[in-house]
Parts: structure tokens; sequence; C-alpha cells
């Protein structure tokens, strides 16, 4: 007799759904079809010839210990440089700080499994990065959702919400996924002020911070959290936890993040992962160090921010081009995405299979919401780092044909 291995699921994960992004890349990834969809970096930035060299010197000089099991925390040198970066953003983090994970994907994951039981609520933006809803789904999450706008996460909606006790707030400030909004200044400091007021701590993710095409550095939130309320040399007693990733400033194929945290949180974080997967590979970890070491990665840095710096100009160029005065969409200053505000009345399911039909694809909005009210089916995301200028200038001119295509049709209805 077969198992019938539905009916012996846990209760945890019977809430958890494939990734609405992924199903949608299946369709999207028909090879005519000009894809705004994924989160994709540019495969042409990748170092590969530095990645070669990096492979064959770890294999010649460091072989078996790069071939060997090695510690949870993450590879002493890495983290060391990790901790050194992060220094430069006023971040005073040392190694013990720094735990290194599977990608940030995975720090999410260990986060939930950190603070999380099951009906626990966790404070998001509305819209929030997808990816955080499904890793804390699995731990029974719920959810008080706050808006946002241009200047980020709106903190003067913020009390009510921190009244009602969530675990903790969940906030991306630099080049949202998907907003890609930066959180102001002002906002930064009255955020860390109520975090400290109402006892909630904050986890402050942070992949694209580096990567800025206009506009001044702004401090992190975890920065502030120490300046204004500690008062501390280290990161000891921080209210923050802070994650990054080399998944868009190297390759994320790597799947090589960090967690930032006062080291009673690491020892409890380095426990957990020990059971999901020992360590991250101390290979790739190895390999990436020789990679980025030296200076590598500043300059490599540099040299995406130039690439994806006129792949979003040259969407918002044809974004002013191409589409009708009722839609609106952000100035991100940095990231990989760009959000469109269409006109209330306009439906981007509909937009979406309009799109389609032109080959071309973009995220319809409403994955985005913890708490779905129907918000997102005004929005959609838009992704500039994958595609090259020329395409982007194609693939917006048909997605504004779509548009107005829509738009007229509506008209049409209205006035029948
Ligand atoms: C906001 C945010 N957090 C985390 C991640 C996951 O990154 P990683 O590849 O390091 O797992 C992403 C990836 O797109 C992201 O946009």
């Amino acid at each position: 007799m077969s198992t019938a291995w539905k009916s012996r699921y846990a209760q945890r994960v019977k809430q958890i759904k494939s990734s609405a992004i992924r199903e949608l890349l299946k369709i999207t990834q028909r090879p005519e079809v000009i894809s705004f969809a994924g989160g994709l970096p540019a495969p042409d930035v990748f170092p590969v010839d530095r990645f070669q060299e990096a492979c064959r010197r770890v294999l010649e000089y460091n072989a078996h210990t790069a071939l060997q099991y090695g510690a949870t925390e993450g590879y002493e040198p890495l983290r060391e440089m990790i901790a050194r970066h992060l220094s430069r953003y006023s971040i005073r983090a040392k190694a013990e700080n720094v735990l290194i994970t599977s990608g940030s994907q995975q720090a999410l994951d260990l986060i939930g499994k950190l603070l999380l039981n099951p009906g626990d609520k966790v404070l998001v933006e509305a819209p929030t990065y997808l990816g955080a809803l499904q890793a804390f789904n699995a731990y029974g999450a719920e959810y008080v959702s706050v808006q946002s706008d241009n200047d980020g996460l709106r903190t003067e909606l913020l009390e009510p919400s921190l009244r009602l006790g969530p675990k903790f707030m969940y906030v991306l400030p630099n080049f949202h996924n998907p907003a890609g909004t930066t959180l102001s200044e002002g906002r930064r400091h009255e955020l860390v002020l109520l975090a400290d007021k109402y006892g909630i701590p904050i986890v402050e993710d942070d992949p694209y911070g580096q990567l800025r095409y206009e506009g001044e550095h702004l401090p992190p939130l975890v920065v502030l959290d120490r300046e204004n309320l500690r008062r501390d040399d280290g990161y000891s007693l921080g209210n923050v936890i802070y994650l990054s990733t080399f998944s868009k400033t190297l390759a994320p194929g790597l799947r090589l993040g960090w967690i930032v945290a006062p080291p009673d949180v690491i020892a409890k974080l380095v426990q957990i992962k020990q059971g999901a997967d020992l360590h991250t590979s101390t290979f790739i970890q190895m390999v990436s160090y020789e990679v980025a070491k030296e200076g590598f990665l500043d300059e490599h840095v540099k040299l995406i921010r130039k690439v994806y710096g006129a792949r979003r100009d040259a969407m918002l160029d044809a974004l002013k081009h191409n589409f009708p005065s009722e839609v609106k969409w952000t100035h991100p200053q940095g990231g990989l995405f760009l959000w469109v505000t269409l006109p209330a009345s306009m439906d981007c399911q509909s937009l979406f299979e309009e799109a389609l039909k032109q080959n071309v694809a973009f995220v319809p909005g409403d994955v985005f919401y913890a708490s779905p009210n129907g918000e997102g089916g005004h929005h959609f995301r838009l992704n500039f780092s994958y595609m090259q200028p020329e395409l982007i200038r194609e693939g917006i001119k048909r997605l504004g044909a779509a548009v107005k295509h829509q738009l007229h049709s509506r008209h049409a209805v209205h006035a029948s």
C-alpha cells in the first residue's frame, strides 16, 4: 500500500506554497519574452576569470581545508573580511558577530526559527520581500503590515502596530525589493527610537546597500541604534540584526550571505544552523574570499554600479517616453527594481496577460503583500539589472503598448 504522504505533512508546511515568482518565471523564460520579472543579477558582470583563478589557487594551496567539514560560524578570514568591510559603514562588528549563511534566504529562515512561535506577529512593510514571507510562514507567522511611500516605511503610522506587540520588525531600508524606495534619514532615526520605545527588535535586510547609483549613502539602522541609544563601542547590546549577501555583488549561485548580531544571538543561531546544514560550503567560502580580497570586491562593485546605473537610466527614460501619464513609478537610487502604480481602476492581472501576448513580463504586485487588501492589484515590479539596455527599451515599448491597450479598453467598457 502506498503512503498518502499529504495526510502526513506537518501542520506548519500546510500553509507553504511554491513562490508565485518561481511559477511565473517558468512562463516568462520562453526565449522570445523580454522578462523584467526575475530579480536576477546580470550574468555578463560575473567575474568568471577571477573565480577560475581563485578555484585553482584554493585547490592548489588549501584543498584539504576547502574540501573538509568546517566551522558552523563560517570561514574565519571571510568573517574577518566582512567585519572589516562593515566597519567602513560604521557597523562596529567583529568576526564573532558574523555568521556565514547559505544566502540571506537562509538567514531569514534561521531568524524565523529562532524567534517565531506559531501565531507570533511580524511587522512588515506593505509591500515587502516575498522570500521573507515564505521563510516566516513556515514558522506560523502572522503579519502586521504598515504602509510605505516614496520615502519607505511610513513611520508616522507605526505606533498602533507596535502596540500589537509584534515579535520583531522586518525592514528593507535600501533600494527596497519590490518598491525600489529608500527609507529617508529622518524616518531611520524615528524607526530605531520607536523600536527602542516599544522594545521591538528590528531585522534589517540589506542585500542592495552597496549598489547606489545616485545620492549619498544613508546610515544603516544598526548604526543609528548604537549611536542614538546604546553608546557602547561594539555590537553587544543592539536591538538590530543586520543581514547582507554576496548574491548581488559577486554572484547569487554562490549562496553566500551573513547575519550580524550580538554574540549571544549568533551563538544560538549557530546551534540552529547546525541542524539545518552543519555549515555553508567551505570550498565556496574560501573561493569567494580569494575572489573578494585585495580590494577586488570594491573594484567590482564599482563596475556593477556603472552597468546597473545605466540600465536603470535606460528603463526610466523608456518609461517616460512610452507610458501614459496616468501611470506612476518610483525612481530608485540603487538596487535592482522599480515599482509601477496603475490607476486604481486598472487591473494588473489582465495587464499581465496582455503583456505576455506582447512577449514582455513583470511581476504583478499582489504577491508582495503579507496582508492582501487588493492594493497589490494596482502595482507591479520591474527588474532592470538583467536585460541589456536595448532590450530594456524594446521591452518597455511593448509594455507601454500593453498598458495603453488596457487603458483604452477600460475607457471603452466605461463608455459603453
Ligand atoms: C530583500 C532580499 N532579501 C534576501 C534575498 C535573498 O538573497 P540571497 O540570494 O542572499 O539568498 C533577496 C534576493 O533577492 C532579497 O531581495
